[in-house]
């Protein structure tokens, strides 16, 4: 496994492993990596013949009271479970590399990009959508794998490649879940022993959102409100940023459950003392 931190080396082998016709997969991550990262990479390496996983902790997705410089890193850790999985590359470049000294150009997210966690992450998704597209640009890869956990992103990342013509799969993988339900995220670390109990509570909501509609609640406006209101009353959870019921695929809010085979995401982001978690579950109507 070859570590590479100069923009232009990675491009340049990333050329000739395409020019080679080898199929490219990138797994883009901010390092840190848990099972939920290399699952992707398992699945990457499954379909692709080449595999390069990208670190870089971005800072133009984090606002300016967030969590940029108390994010893990632990290359160290992350070279290991990487080379361990098979990955060829990384691509671990500086912010520097990345954005120069007179970065001036980004990618703007409509309505997408200010719903659900733009709401209380102004210009996050533009962050997002500005590296990725970078890194796309660099590396050129024919599929790119990202984690189901942060919905939203998927979401708004295939738009992007929609509506910008980019050339790129956009393969989306199962969360990883720990034992009692909580999502697999590198913030998990922040959490105190007592915050960790209550994380789970997470997970456990989204599936009675799940198991009321299976009821045959179809009121979803009575659900949101419910379920907010059971959130609030756990434990160390100190703020509910949003617990919405939406279309799956378009993200637009549903006040009612629809016809048989309706796919609603549920998906909830919640302050659990100073560290904020999100979630979500797609649920399927019978
Ligand atoms: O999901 C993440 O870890 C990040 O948002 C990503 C996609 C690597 C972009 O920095």
């Amino acid at each position: 496994m070859k570590v590479v931190k100069k923009l232009n080396e990675m491009s340049k082998i990333s050329s000739s492993l395409i020019t080679k016709g080898f199929v490219l997969g990138l797994v883009p991550t901010m390092g840190d990596l848990h099972e939920g990262h290399l699952s992707l990479v398992r699945l990457a390496k499954s379909q692709c013949q080449k595999l390069i996983m990208s670190i870089f902790v971005n800072p133009t997705q984090f606002g300016p009271r967030e969590d940029f410089k108390k994010y893990p890193r632990d290359f160290e850790g992350d070279y290991s479970k990487a080379i361990k999985e098979g990955v060829d590359y990384i691509f671990l470049p500086t912010d520097e590399e990345m954005y120069g000294t007179d970065y001036k150009t980004f990618v703007e997210v409509s309505k997408l990009g200010s719903i659900m966690c733009g709401r209380s992450r102004p210009g996050h998704f533009k962050g997002v959508c500005t590296v990725v597209l970078k890194l796309f640009n660099i590396i050129k890869p024919n599929r790119a794998y990202f984690g189901q956990k942060d919905y939203q992103q998927v979401v708004i990342i295939k738009k992007m490649v929609e509506d910008l013509n980019l050339s790129v799969d956009i393969v989306s993988c199962p969360t990883i879940r720990e034992k009692d339900g909580l999502a697999l995220s590198s913030r998990n670390k922040y959490l105190s022993t007592e915050e960790r109990k209550s994380a789970a509570e997470l997970y456990r909501q989204l599936n009675l959102a799940a198991e009321m509609i299976g009821g045959g609640e179809r009121d979803l406006g009575k659900i949101e409100k419910i379920i907010t209101g059971n959130l609030k009353k756990v434990k160390h959870i100190k703020k509910v940023d949003y617990f919405n019921l939406r279309d799956n695929v378009s993200l637009k809010e549903l006040k009612h459950a629809g016809v048989s085979g309706q796919k609603i995401l549920a998906a909830t982001a919640v302050w659990v003392g100073g560290t904020r978690l999100i979630d979500n579950i797609i649920i399927k109507i019978e």
